[in-house]
């Protein structure tokens, strides 16, 4: 039995909301000092040569990040990385602090291995963050700063919102996400057309003096063609990947109580649909992708390299299996490689695709 498994039962009592505060409070203590930051290393870090993934500039140690809303104020990016995963992506940051939606607004569906969230972009802002990042430095890991718009910024304010919190943060970041992706801010506009995201990376791209590689973040509810659109504008803007999957409104084949909160569902039933989109792209673009939406084992994440992500994230997975998430992923992707054949993560990349 793992330390984890014998926790989660009383965890998993709390709300969910308390048990995430909780947990990153523990987290926030245990990177303050070096002893106890080199402990955690020592009992989850794991390190092997294969798992090395070269992108944006940077050395990915491995390729299992935390995806964004777990750390969304850069509280715990030392612990994250010493509890072994190889990237973490902070925020999604606006540029003033913002309350989020009335709680409860995160809800478990054990049975379903899924959580549901309508937070609402809840968060410090971008002033508290960028002193944060500044006392506490960047983790040895690659760093992605997920920025977003105030829920109350119409069409003209949110190209202003993405610009300042561009122009505050992405100096301390290896790579920039624009998230038009959230199923749970309300909908002033529509975010994700062609006209807005083109104005987005516009305004981007005249900020970006110093070329940080930017990503954008989709969501897995849109049809082929939207998202075969959105590709084509992101290949004319030459931005440098994009990250796939936000979560689903949809409540396909859910069995849990609390399956009808509304919010964004994530985990177990989101992993098909993500990898769906994963594969899209990668069938059409030689972008990188970064995967997300269900991941949680080994298994998992290789399935969404070989579909055709460069790196993959996790949020619910980390949830339900603990702080010794990543390492079992990582031990777990070095037997599937040696299994197929493949000397690196690198070489698997979508090697299931035609
Ligand atoms: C509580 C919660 C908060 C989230 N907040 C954000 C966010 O602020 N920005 C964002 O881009 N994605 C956010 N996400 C989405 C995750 O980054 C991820 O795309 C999604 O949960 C699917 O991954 P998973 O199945 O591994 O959880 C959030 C997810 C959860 C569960």
């Amino acid at each position: 039995m793992t330390f984890y498994s014998r926790i989660r039962p009383l965890a998993f009592r709390l709300p969910p909301e308390l048990a995430h505060g909780l947990g990153k409070r523990a987290l926030r203590a245990a990177q303050a000092t070096r002893p106890t930051r080199a402990a955690l290393e020592r009992r989850y870090r794991y390190a092997h040569p294969a798992l090395e993934v070269d992108l944006f500039g940077e050395t990915f140690p491995n390729p299992v990040g935390v995806a964004a809303g777990f750390d969304k104020n850069a509280e715990v990016t030392h612990a994250l990385a010493a509890l072994g995963f190889g990237f973490v992506e902070i925020g999604t940051v606006t540029p003033y602090p913002q309350p989020g939606n009335r709680k409860p607004r995160l809800f478990r569906l054990e049975d379903d291995e899924a959580m549901i969230n309508r937070m609402g972009f809840n968060g410090d802002g971008m002033e508290r963050v960028r002193t944060r990042l500044e006392a506490d430095g960047t983790p040895e890991v690659p760093i992605g700063v997920n920025v977003g718009k105030m829920n109350t910024s119409g069409e003209t304010e949110a190209l202003e919102d993405y610009r300042r919190v561009f122009d505050r943060l992405s100096g301390y970041a290896d790579y920039v996400v624009v998230n038009v992706s959230c199923p749970n801010t309300p909908d002033e506009f529509d975010e994700g057309s062609p006209e807005h995201l083109r104005a987005i990376f516009e305004t981007l791209e005249a900020e970006n003096d110093t070329g940080v590689p930017m990503l954008v973040k989709i969501g897995p509810d849109s049809p082929d063609e939207s998202v075969l659109e959105l590709l084509e504008i992101v290949e004319a803007f030459d931005l440098d990947g994009i990250v796939a999957t936000n979560t689903t409104t949809s409540r396909e084949g859910l069995t849990a109580a609390g399956r009808d909160e509304w919010g964004g569902l994530s985990g177990k039933p989101l992993e098909d649909p993500a990898t769906s989109v994963v594969r899209l792209l990668a069938e059409h673009t030689d972008l990188p992708i970064v995967g997300v939406g269900g991941v949680d084992s080994a298994e998992s994440a290789y399935e969404k390299i070989r579909a055709g992500a460069s790196l993959v994230q996790l949020y619910t997975g980390f949830v339900y299996n603990g702080p010794a998430t990543a390492r079992e992923i990582n031990r777990g992707l070095i037997e599937l490689l040696e299994r197929d054949g493949f000397s690196s993560v690198e070489e698997a990349v979508g090697a299931d695709l035609e």
